[in-house]
């Protein structure tokens, strides 16, 4: 079961090939995902969080393979959530007395989760656990991305157990970086950042900053999802600090929905005014009712500009707009322009109303919102490449 990571520390978690829903239905994991675990044996043995709780029994059972359980002296939970603390349960009947490390926090969601009266043992930030010739040192990681989560640091080893921080829904066999396509694990490495941890940018860059100031020597990052950072760690946390910078690329995103075909129309002659206008930009079209809303909200992260488009049916919008627009309001983008659109039959309120939230939404949107009546002319279409001409120049503003 275990997987050599180095002399000391043992990979001990689940490959969950088949994992497509995460967090029920709200993140799409088209490349499954891992739960990881790692026992470090050192003159002491500990244990770094566990895995997601379907799998508990057969992660306690491969455990006993690794360890006789009565020698892990030691468990860390980084994080109460269900992922990566979900087996404690099971493995907390076979040894009931060991003491659980986490934060204040952590020993709320997992008493919250589990209602076990276990030997929970609080920590800070700076407190420090002695395993022998390594040391864990404990760093507080609250709101990245629950108020429990936590990262340590194994001196010795040279290693940041960071937790859901530097993750990606990623599975692999291959465990390490540099062993696995560079396109999917980037890939899933900025579509985790962009759909969990966009809005706690400010406090990503606090942390990093304040882990750097550490001055700490750094040969690894595990993280508890996806691969482990061993080949130029560092990659990914300046991936993260710019990520958490306001993030974007030269890309114009236009997200839409149309009922019977008039807001896609109007959609596609926008695309085309904005290329007229500049050519080089990166233009991106997605049906907000066809495309995996994770995915959009990456393209989203992405981009310096975004079109909304819906029509008007009863005086709203449709519901897969809506819907996104309600991602959108949590997630905090920051720097971004924004535009919108719709085609309509007598009301026409959608564009005004997707500018609104756009706006509340920290978006900045300089255009009033495009409109067509029924299914638009050649003129319509006319105004609707002017209207793209505009985006683009307001993207390059
Ligand atoms: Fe916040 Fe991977 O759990």
């Amino acid at each position: 079961m275990g997987k050599t990571i180095t002399s000391k520390v043992t990979w001990v978690g689940k490959v969950d090939w088949e994992l497509r829903r995460f967090h029920g239905n709200e993140y799409s994991t088209w490349k499954g995902s891992t739960y990881n675990s790692y026992l470090i044996r050192d003159e002491k043995v500990a244990l770094i969080d566990t895995v997601y709780r379907p799998f508990a029994e057969e992660f306690v059972k491969g455990l006993r393979e690794e360890i006789d359980l009565s020698d892990i002296d030691y468990i860390v939970a980084n994080h109460g959530e269900i992922d990566h603390s979900g087996a404690l349960p099971e493995l907390m009947k076979h040894i009931p007395h060991t003491p659980v490390y986490c934060t204040a926090n952590g020993m709320k969601s997992l008493k919250g989760h589990y209602h076990g009266d276990w030997n929970f043992v609080t920590v800070k930030t700076g407190d420090t656990l002695d395993l022998g010739e390594t040391k864990l040192r404990f760093v507080e990681a609250p709101m990245l991305h629950w108020p429990d989560s936590m990262f340590c640091y194994l001196s010795g080893e040279n290693i940041l157990f960071s937790n859901d921080a530097f993750g990606q829904h990623y599975a692999t066999e291959a465990l390490f970086n540099d062993l696995v396509d560079q396109g999917e694990l980037w890939t899933e490495a900025m579509k985790y950042y962009a759909n969990i941890l966009t809005p706690f940018s400010r406090l990503v860059t606090k942390k990093i900053e304040e882990v750097l100031d550490l001055d700490l020597p750094l040969d690894m990052i595990c993280p508890s999802h996806g691969v482990i950072w061993r080949e130029d760690p560092a990659q990914i946390v300046k991936a993260y600090l710019g990520w958490a910078d306001a993030y974007k690329e030269d890309q114009i995103s236009v997200v839409y929905d149309s009922m019977w075909g008039a807001t896609s129309s109007m959609a596609l002659a926008i695309a085309q005014g904005i290329l007229d206008e500049d050519p080089r930009v990166t233009v991106k079209l997605m049906n907000a009712s066809l495309e995996d809303k994770n995915d959009i909200i990456t393209e989203i992260f992405r981009s310096k500009t975004v079109l909304l488009g819906s029509p008007t049916v009863n005086r709203g919008l449709l519901h897969s707009v809506a819907a996104l627009l309600e991602m959108i309001k949590g997630l905090g983008f920051k720097g971004k322009n924004a535009a919108t659109f719709g085609s309509y039959g007598w009301g026409s309120e959608s564009p005004g109303k997707m500018g609104k939230a756009l706006g509340d939404a920290g978006f900045t949107v300089p255009l009033e919102g495009l409109k067509a009546q029924w299914m638009p002319d050649e003129r319509a279409l006319s105004e609707c490449r002017d209207y793209g001409r505009a985006v683009a120049r307001l993207n390059n503003g």
